[in-house]
């Protein structure tokens, strides 16, 4: 008999990860048992809960089942999904869109697709793990930037010369709230002969008046050397990804990305989920409610050593691991679920609160957590 206990040798590690079964029930959450209001969900418009969202889910379950049963490439490719990526990249303001089936698989099937051995990667440090995942197996040369440090960036551009190379960042940065200049990164990828992949899976929907995320704010959507990706999972509230481009690299990619070629489609009724969220998301109400109430947070949390942050994403630095495990028990005791988030999700000696706003919540219970916050 193989003995496979200290398979992974978990009981060496410093910490270990725990998946607490929680179960949701709208802007509540029930942990061990105890009801938290929630404050770590990425579902920044509550759109996951939202009726209408649900219906059309359901509906399509009714008409397609549930699994779609195949990759795209083989039976798996409905119509809808085609009818999805020419409204989402209208929208979004690009030619051409690919619905893949989770961010994860995204970025990763991407950079191996579009970067060899030969092609140099300039990826921020900070970037999601996703990314960094998808340089690694494209067999690229990786050049790590200091967070947002567009000198260091220039500089590794300089010395560095490829036929191929690709600047690589989040758009909104997951764990810290802030964000890439994209005008910025664009102006070295013209300047260096580059093309530049932004994933703005937490911008899409909560950035900008019309929630079309950094690159629509910055009016560089449709950009011949941008590559745009994000997530169907978190503002949308419902489950998968895009890839936004030029109709050239979107065909290309069809051609190359294992993980479109060699994973099941997305299932139909998640994306008639997705595209209702973009209907609502269209007229423009959550949008509002969510900038109100980062308004109102930002507003009232002065003196709480919160990182910059204009966005939904508010981490509050503590340390060390025990400060942010403290932190995060101290505010379940007070009715709020606030994750601590740890390396190597985060760099050593940076453990963190992450406090994620959502236009679901109301008022009261933004202030009821911003109470318990300046009582920590
Ligand atoms: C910046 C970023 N990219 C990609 C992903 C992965 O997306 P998904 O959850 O759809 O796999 C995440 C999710 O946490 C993310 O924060």
């Amino acid at each position: 008999m193989v003995d496979t206990s200290n398979w992974f040798d978990v009981l060496s590690e410093t910490r270990q990860r725990k998946l607490l079964a929680s179960q949701r029930d709208g802007l509540w959450i029930k942990v061990q048992g105890q009801k938290l209001l929630n404050f770590a969900s990425n579902d920044y418009l509550g759109l996951s809960t939202n009726s209408q969202v649900c219906a059309a889910a359901k509906a399509a379950i009714d008409t397609h089942g549930l699994g779609s049963g195949a990759s795209r490439l083989v039976s798996g490719d409905d119509p809808l999904l085609h009818e999805f990526e020419r409204e989402f990249a209208a929208w979004k303001g690009f030619e051409a869109c690919l619905i893949l089936g989770s961010g994860m698989l995204a970025n990763m099937g991407l950079l191996q697709a579009l970067a060899d051995r030969h092609t140099h990667i300039f990826s921020d440090k900070l970037n999601h793990a996703s990314l960094v995942d998808g340089a690694r197996l494209s067999g690229a040369k990786v050049h790590r930037y200091a967070h947002l440090d567009l000198n260091i960036l220039e500089a590794q551009l300089q010395k560095n010369i490829a036929a191929k190379r690709i600047i690589v960042s989040d758009g909104v940065f997951s764990m810290d709230g802030d964000a890439a200049d994209v005008q910025a990164l664009i102006d070295l990828a013209e300047n260096y002969d580059t093309i530049v992949v932004i994933d703005d899976a937490h911008g899409t929907g909560t950035v900008g008046f019309d929630g079309k995320g950094l690159v629509g704010q910055a009016g560089l959507a449709g950009h011949a050397r941008l590559l745009e990706v994000g997530t169907l999972g978190k503002a949308l509230g419902s489950y998968g990804a895009y890839i936004l481009g030029s109709t050239s690299m979107i065909e290309g990619l069809k051609q190359r990305m294992r993980t479109l070629i060699y994973s099941t489609a997305l299932p139909v009724c998640v994306l008639a989920g997705a595209k209702e969220a973009l209907n609502i998301i269209k007229q423009g109400d959550s949008i509002k409610k969510l900038h109100k109430n980062i308004e109102f947070f930002l507003e009232n949390t002065q003196g709480l050593h919160l990182l910059p942050s204009q966005t939904a994403i508010h981490p509050i630095l503590l340390g060390s691991d025990k400060q942010a495990l403290d932190a995060a028990q101290n505010l379940r005791e007070a009715g709020f679920f606030v994750p601590a988030i740890r390396p190597p999700t985060v760099p050593q000696g940076q453990s963190r609160l992450r406090i994620t706003l959502s236009a679901a919540h109301h008022k009261q219970d933004i202030g009821g957590l911003i109470k318990a916050l300046h009582a920590l």
